[in-house]
């Protein structure tokens, strides 16, 4: 358990590494969810952006972003006039508590980000992104290690534990929670942030 298996082998593509991440036992949030929602899109966009982990809709799907987070997400996108990127998780696999028939979300914890980070580095081994947009703190963690509070990191570009340029910026489902003017300023800045990804991309 926490370990990768005996018979796990390293992938040697996206095609492969895909399959293996649907049968993985590194952390216990296999147990409880319903499937390993893997990445998604234009594997040859250059532009690779990341989340935390699927939501309850994900999870039932097992595709990223298509619940109201995604919906934000690819409205700003559209905005931001992004056609094609590749959409991803930190975390695979949907974290949280049963409140009656509700599933609610929890934060996964740096332990889970770490051991699933395993998942994302082949990811990006296999995209190569000449840019990665990390949306909130737990794809800024994975993708740096460097976890310091999101509101001095937003709109910079850090470096990624790889070596590659990541834009730092605010997670849909944050702004989605902000009361509505401060929701309405950071959704702009995620549209300024994407603006500017697309820019860097050319
Ligand atoms: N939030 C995320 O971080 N990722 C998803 O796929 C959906 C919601």
């Amino acid at each position: 358990r926490n370990q990768a298996s005996e018979t796990e082998m390293s992938p040697t593509n996206l095609a492969e590494a895909k399959a293996q991440a649907a049968a993985c036992r590194r952390c216990d949030l296999c147990e409880a969810a319903s499937q390993t929602v893997w990445g998604s899109g234009d594997s040859a966009s250059g532009l690779m952006i990341v989340g935390e982990q699927p939501g309850d809709a994900e999870d039932l799907c097992g595709q990223p972003f298509v619940g109201p987070a995604g919906q934000l997400l690819h409205s700003e996108m559209d905005e931001a006039e992004i056609g094609a990127a590749w959409l991803t998780n930190a975390v695979k696999h949907f974290k949280y508590r049963q409140r009656g028939k509700r599933r609610i979300h929890q934060a996964p914890n740096r332990q889970e980000i770490v051991h699933c980070r395993w998942w994302l580095d082949y990811e990006r081994r296999f995209l190569v992104p000449r840019l990665t947009v990390a949306l909130g703190a737990s794809a800024a963690f994975a993708l740096t290690g460097d976890d310091s509070p999101m509101e001095i990191r937003r709109g910079t570009i850090e470096t990624a534990r790889d070596g590659g340029p990541v834009l730092i910026t605010w997670h849909p489902s944050y702004i989605l929670r902000l009361p509505s003017k401060a929701s309405a300023d950071a959704r702009e800045q995620l549209r300024d942030d994407l603006v500017r990804a697309r820019t860097i991309l050319g």
